[in-house]
């Protein structure tokens, strides 16, 4: 039996977890494991496949990042292509990527990505491809799975920064916005901002109302708390408004959610009167050493795959269904991306200790 890996997509912490739980599974079972580098990009010519052997996984499950590399920008069914003028089209090298899966005698394929990713594992498998799903993302937006690894280091990491912000914007009687990850969804925003004790959570599932934002603001100015700590997910909006939308995207790549957080700041400033300064935390939430939570999970998913693998599980993804590792079939995730549901008792407890989501 040989197996081949491909990490795709954005990068999350808990992705060498999977990869070193995955070989390790699979070798001692007897089976070959080979890693297909940045993506799918192996596969198609445009980089290596490598072999992964014990040695390869040794001394890397508390690493961020993946030692296979990865690409948001690789989608074998609209690939982006340089023609000799210079512009780039989008071509279909799907049956070129089974052709070589085939060549190099892949049996099967563990594909560790998010939605995007999961959804061209499942196209892949409808091609003939036996591809068992693995997911990952720091947003935490894949349905069928409690959560997914990275989520927990990302909200750890926003966390320390919001610790970190209330000191100085206490200090100086500021408003302090800090902006988040999660594209369309808002549980990096929520979980940390409950963590955190935040006074504001903005999330895309809750579009906001900017005076209730700073009535939140003042009223605590007037009980004699002169700071605020506003926590924006990077998708959320004002009601009526839209998404804010960072620079153009490259060929082939999703359009880039955030940027509101500094006009959202100088907003505030003109609303209230205070001070107020913002960051954006950005890619610190993508980088880094995983935490326990998020290593154990990987770890968990890795073997499962495996499993998954010798059960010919073809076109399923592992999913937490606490307390066990499930399988089920990726469609049924792919069906409805998960969002933060406003009657969930996190929102809710977030409202009776006195957060406002400014609605
Ligand atoms: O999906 C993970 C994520 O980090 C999102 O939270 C964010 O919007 C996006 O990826 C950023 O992507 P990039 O690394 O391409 O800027």
């Amino acid at each position: 039996m040989r197996i081949a890996i491909s990490t795709g997509g954005g990068d999350a912490p808990g992705l060498n977890a999977v990869i070193r739980a995955a070989v390790l599974s699979a070798i001692n079972r007897g089976w070959e494991v080979l890693g297909i580098k940045r993506g799918y990009a192996g596969l198609m010519g445009e980089d290596e496949v490598i072999p992964l052997t014990k040695d390869s996984v040794r001394g890397i499950a508390h690493l961020g990042g993946t030692i296979l590399r990865t690409t948001n920008r690789g989608n074998p069914f609209c690939y982006p292509t340089r023609r000799p003028d210079g512009t780039t089209v989008e071509i279909d090298r799907s049956d070129e990527l089974l052709a070589s899966a085939k060549r190099l005698g892949i049996d099967a394929t563990i594909s560790i990505g998010g939605d995007g990713s999961l959804a061209i594992a499942k196209r892949l498998c409808d091609k003939g491809m036996p591809i068992v799903g693995v997911p990952k993302t720091i947003d935490n937006d894949v349905s069928g799975t409690i959560t997914t690894f990275g989520f927990d280091t990302a909200v750890n990491t926003a966390l320390e920064a919001i610790d970190r912000l209330h000191t100085t914007a206490e200090s100086h009687d500021r408003v302090i916005v800090l902006e988040v990850m999660g594209r369309d969804s808002g549980f990096i925003a929520l979980h940390s901002g409950l963590a955190g004790t935040a006074d504001v959570i903005l999330i895309p599932e809750i579009p906001y109302d900017l005076h209730r934002v700073c009535d939140k603001i003042m009223s605590r100015d007037r009980a004699g708390r002169h700071f605020s700590i506003v926590v924006v997910a990077e998708g959320a909006f004002p009601k009526g408004g839209s998404v804010s939308l960072i620079g153009e995207s490259l060929p082939g790549q999703a359009r880039r959610v955030g940027g509101l957080c500094e006009p959202l700041a100088r907003e505030i400033q003109q609303l209230t009167g205070k001070e107020t300064r913002s960051l954006v935390l950005g890619h610190l939430q993508r980088g880094g050493v995983p935490t326990g939570y998020d290593r154990l999970l990987a770890t968990r998913f890795g073997g499962a795959a495996v499993r998954a693998i010798a059960s010919e599980k073809w076109g399923h993804m592992v999913a937490l269904q606490s307390p066990h590792i499930v399988c089920i079939p990726i469609e049924e995730a792919l069906r409805a991306p998960k969002r933060v549901d406003p009657n969930h008792d996190v929102v809710l407890t977030a409202r009776a200790t006195g957060i406002s989501f400014g609605d």
